[in-house]
């Protein structure tokens, strides 16, 4: 009981309001997948607030139909980098990419749970997650192969990802970058952060789109980083097939959502590496595949993708007898497994929420438990970090996390001990 009062209470500190913010001090301002995860957990003890983080987060929707990974909500000196190096010139400033589009699959969550949302209010946030979901087809999706990629390494939400290391290495940092100020490592320990080497390419890039005014077209075809990600195309697969079941709620039009699941699926095949037996990243500028296993790899049952199910199994089970907890960023049979420093391979509860999710969804129950109970041992053992050692389960990162708790009340803990509204 005193886990789950102690979640409740991190949400709560971490509530400014109308949004939430990731935790306090690292993460001062309001960040897209993250306030998708807060109204998962909102959802069991103020519902109608789990609402209004969803539709806030909408709100800050672009004319072209970006929803951004940063909106600059509330002080947001302790950031770096904050809206005027990002100089999108928005009302509310923002940053100039998207993230992963989480927000829609959790709005169906509340909405299939029972909380209710006035008629009118939800069609509006239908049709915001329709433009969105819209957008990536226009601006993030592959002609050829209907699979989507990122322009920037924030925008994937796996900021450091040993995939994007030849991707990285190949931007050239801008030689005016000057002296900045990390805010970051005032926070956490170096070691467990991106280096300088790649803040120097995230600043590069985000000057890029500075540059061009934030064309995001001009951007999916000439960023100097574009990689095409499992991650982003499961994930955004998955909440276009949440997207039929809203529009079915509230009367609107399923056609052209249906159009686009079917490109995002042969978009979702075309990641299929055969040398590695697994989906695996793209680097679009010289079409080289990568070839390790992130955990998104496993992301195809949430995706409602089954194609070589044996194969993607086979990985995890092979990594889950080489870890004690479940599910590492990236496989540690790879070169580029480091178990400390961000998404090189520490647990995440957000990607394991997804994953346990999905497998549950297809019957694979032994694994998804396996899932769930190290998410919850991990909490139970270290709190309510922002991500875990694998091998360990040392807290890393942040603490006191939204995401994290969000995850532990609504999935990874004994549901019969959460008190509900
Ligand atoms: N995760 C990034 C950061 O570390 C932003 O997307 O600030």
């Amino acid at each position: 009981m005193t886990i789950i009062q102690d979640a409740v209470d991190i949400l709560k500190s971490n509530d400014r309001g109308e949004f939430s913010v990731p935790t306090h001090g690292l993460y001062p301002v309001q960040f897209n997948w993250d306030s998708a995860f807060a109204a998962l957990g909102y959802r069991q003890f103020a519902p109608q607030r789990a609402v209004r983080e969803v539709e806030l987060l909408l709100e800050a929707q672009w004319a072209d139909g970006m929803v951004p990974h940063i909106i600059f909500r509330g002080d947001h000196d302790g950031y770096f980098p904050g809206p005027d190096v990002w100089s999108t010139g928005q009302p509310t400033p923002t940053s100039g990419i998207t993230q992963p589009p989480v927000a829609g699959s959790i709005l169906r969550r509340l909405i299939e749970s029972g909380v209710e949302v006035e008629k009118d209010r939800l069609a509006a946030m239908v049709r915001r997650l329709d433009g969105w979901y819209d957008w990536f087809t226009r601006a993030r999706q592959c002609e050829d192969s209907g699979a989507i990629l990122v322009i920037h390494p924030w925008e994937s939400g796996r900021d450091n990802l040993s995939d994007w290391d030849p991707a990285m290495a190949a931007v050239v940092p801008d030689t005016g970058l000057g002296d900045y100020r990390r805010r970051d490592l005032e926070h956490v320990d170096a070691s467990q952060r991106p280096t300088k080497e790649e803040y120097d390419r995230y600043l590069t890039i985000v000057r890029f789109g500075r540059d061009c005014g934030w064309d995001q077209a001009h951007l999916g075809k000439h960023s100097p980083f574009r990689m095409i990600d499992p991650g982003m195309t499961a994930m955004l697969l998955r909440s276009e097939r949440d997207l039929v079941w809203l529009q079915a709620q509230t009367g609107q039009d399923i056609s052209a959502t249906k159009a686009r699941i079917k490109r995002l699926e042969d978009g979702w095949r075309s990641l299929w590496n055969p040398r590695v037996k697994g989906f695996t990243s793209r680097n679009l500028t010289d079409g080289a595949q990568t070839d390790a296993v992130s955990a998104a790899s496993f992301l195809g049952p949430y995706a409602g993708m089954l194609d070589h199910l044996g194969e993607t199994l086979d990985h995890f089970d092979r990594i889950a007898s080489q870890v004690e907890y479940m599910i590492p960023s990236f496989d540690p049979n790879s070169e580029g497994f480091d178990p400390q420093r961000y998404w090189r391979g520490p647990v995440w509860h957000v990607i394991n929420n997804r994953i346990g999710l999905g497998l549950q969804e297809i019957g694979e129950l032994d694994r998804s438990e396996r899932v769930r109970r190290d998410t919850a041992r991990l909490t139970e053992k270290s709190g309510f970090s922002e991500y875990f050692d694998p091998l360990t389960g040392e807290g890393l990162g942040g603490k006191s996390f939204t995401w994290t708790a969000s995850v532990y009340l609504d999935w990874a803990c004994d549901q019969s001990a959460v008190p509900t509204a």
